[in-house]
C-alpha cells in the first residue's frame, strides 16, 4: 500500500537535495488531483490537512477513511504520507488516533519551553507508532490560523533544541508568509536558513508558505536544506480561476454542464497541472 510516513520521504529528499511537495486538501477533488498528480510523475507526496479543514470534512477520520480507499481506488503505488498540518497537541492526538501517517505540532504560539516539552511528549508517541512528526519554531508569517503576520525568523538557538529531540522535520521562519506574498515582500532569508540546517545537524526543514515564491529562490532553498515544500494559495487561486472560466463561458448553462461533477472539472485539472509543476520544480519527479 502505498500509504506510508513521511519519515523516509524527507530524509531521501535532504540526502539527494530535492524537496517532497506538501499538498493542502481544501476537499475530495483535491484527493484526487494530488494523488492523480503524484502517481503520473512518480513522486512521493505529502497530503496537508489544517484543523479547520479538518472540521470542514468531517474530523480527520473521515478523511482518513476517504484518503485510503482513494489510494486503492486509483491504483496509487507512490508512497503517499497523510498528514495534519499546524495542529494543535488535542489535534495532533486526534489525528494520530484517526490514523494519520503524519502529524505537524504546531508550538509557535507557546511560551517555548513549553513548545519544547510538548513536542518531546509527541516524539514519544509518533516513534511508537511510526508517524513521522513536525514541529514549529516562531511563527511563520502570513495569515495563519486567520491571524496575519509578518514574515517571521526563527533564533537559531531554538531551532537546535528542537530540531535535536527526534522530531523528522522542522518548520521555522525564514522570511516565508502563508498566503499571497506582498510585491514588497524582501524574499528568503538564506543565510538564516544555512544556519539552521547546520546548527540542527541537518534535519528536514520545512518551508511553509511555499506558493508563489520565485523558481530560482526555491532552487536555493532546496540546496541549503529545505526538503518540503507546503503549497496551498497558488492551488486554491487556480481552481477558483479554472471553474470561475467555465462559468463566465456560460458552459454550466449548456446541457448538463450544471453537473457539479463536470462543473469542477476544470478545477481539478488546474491544480493537478500546479502540483504537476510544483513537483518538477521541486526536483521530486521520478524519485518515488
Ligand atoms: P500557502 O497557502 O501560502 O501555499 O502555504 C501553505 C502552507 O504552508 C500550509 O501549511
Amino acid at each position: 500500500m502505498a500509504y506510508v510516513s513521511a519519515t523516509d520521504m524527507v530524509i531521501d529528499a535532504r540526502n539527494r537535495k530535492y524537496a517532497v511537495g506538501h499538498f493542502n486538501l481544501n476537499n475530495m477533488e483535491f484527493i484526487r488531483a494530488f494523488l492523480l498528480a503524484a502517481q503520473e510523475t512518480q513522486s512521493p507526496m505529502i497530503l496537508g490537512v489544517s484543523g479547520s479543514t479538518a472540521k470542514y470534512m468531517g474530523g480527520y477520520r473521515s478523511i482518513v477513511g476517504m484518503v485510503k480507499p482513494f489510494i486503492d481506488h486509483l491504483a496509487i503505488t507512490v508512497p503517499v504520507a497523510l498528514h495534519a498540518d499546524h495542529g494543535n497537541f488535542a489535534q495532533v492526538l486526534d489525528a494520530i488516533d484517526a490514523g494519520f501517517s503524519s502529524v505537524m505540532f504546531d508550538g509557535s504560539s507557546l511560551p517555548f519551553e513549553e513548545n519544547l516539552h510538548k513536542s518531546e511528549q509527541l516524539v514519544e508517541i509518533c516513534r511508537k507508532k511510526g508517524i513521522s512528526l513536525e514541529c514549529e519554531v516562531n511563527g511563520i508569517g502570513g495569515e495563519e490560523h486567520g491571524v496575519v503576520k509578518v514574515g517571521g525568523t526563527a533564533d537559531p538557538e531554538q531551532c537546535r533544541r528542537l530540531g535535536l529531540i527526534g522530531i523528522n522535520m522542522l518548520a521555522a521562519g525564514i522570511g516565508n508568509i502563508h498566503g499571497k506574498y506582498p510585491a514588497d515582500w524582501p524574499g528568503l532569508h538564506f543565510d538564516l536558513l544555512e544556519e539552521i540546517a547546520r546548527i540542527t545537524d541537518y534535519t528536514p526543514l520545512v518551508l511553509h508558505g511555499g506558493s508563489q515564491i520565485p523558481a530560482n529562490m526555491l532552487r536555493r532553498a532546496i540546496a541549503l536544506g529545505i526538503s518540503k515544500i507546503n503549497v496551498n494559495t497558488e492551488c486554491q487561486m487556480a481552481f477558483a480561476a479554472a471553474v470561475r472560466e467555465y462559468i463566465e463561458q456560460g458552459k454550466d448553462r449548456i446541457g448538463t454542464g450544471y453537473s457539479l461533477q463536470t462543473l469542477l472539472s476544470p478545477g481539478v485539472e488546474a491544480i493537478q497541472r500546479v502540483a504537476m509543476d510544483k513537483m518538477m520544480l521541486f526536483g521530486s519527479v521520478g524519485k518515488a
